[in-house]
């Protein structure tokens, strides 16, 4: 089967998690990129108003027999709305798929995720692993939503684990 990577990501931690899993499964990365100037402000108004981004065009030609693991932020609760844009486009040609991402956790699960996925690709995917930045600060004081705001992924043997995590995850669905 082979495994395509299709990631987005505003501030870089999910980038950083989606190269690493593309280099451990040796697959084709595509990153999506939204058109025009994004804004946190923009952002929060996509959320709001449901709105679909123009996005770059993708160039992976996905077929119904490949694994798409999307990696992509959560944005109040949801799935990040340049992903939404990209599963309209592909939901049509689209098999298996898994979603992964690194978001914030400080206000705990983000329990409508599964359901939002479900409503925008039309069908659950094999996996879905929604991995938290407070899960990896000191837990005394609770983060907050600045902490795990202001938290970018750089630190490589924090990148390594979350990886493993995620390949260990899905090697076990697909084996
Ligand atoms: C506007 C906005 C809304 C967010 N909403 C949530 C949320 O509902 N749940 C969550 O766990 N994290 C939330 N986050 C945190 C991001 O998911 C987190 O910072 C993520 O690592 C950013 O990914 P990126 O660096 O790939 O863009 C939000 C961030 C922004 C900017």
């Amino acid at each position: 089967m082979r495994i395509i990577v299709i990631s987005y990501s505003f501030t870089g931690n999910n980038e950083a998690l989606a190269n690493s899993i593309a280099a451990e499964f040796a697959a084709e990365h595509i990153k999506i990129t939204a058109i025009g100037p994004r804004t946190t402000g923009a952002i929060i108004l996509d959320m709001i108003l449901n709105r679909t981004p123009q996005i770059n065009p993708i160039t992976a030609q996905v077929e119904d027999k490949d694994l798409v693991l999307f990696v992509g932020p959560v944005w109040l609760g949801q799935v990040a709305s340049p992903l939404r844009t990209c599963f309209k486009e592909l939901k049509a040609r689209l098999g298996q798929y898994a979603f992964i991402s690194i978001s914030g956790g400080a206000l705990g699960p983000n329990s409508k995720l599964a359901g939002d996925l479900k409503k925008r690709v039309g069908k659950e995917p094999i996996a879905l692993l929604d991995l938290h930045i407070a899960d990896l600060l000191p837990p005394d004081p609770k983060p907050t939503l600045k902490d795990t705001g202001s938290y970018r992924l750089t630190d490589k043997d924090v990148i390594k684990s979350l990886t493993d995590t995620v390949v260990k995850t899905v090697r076990k669905i697909i084996s």
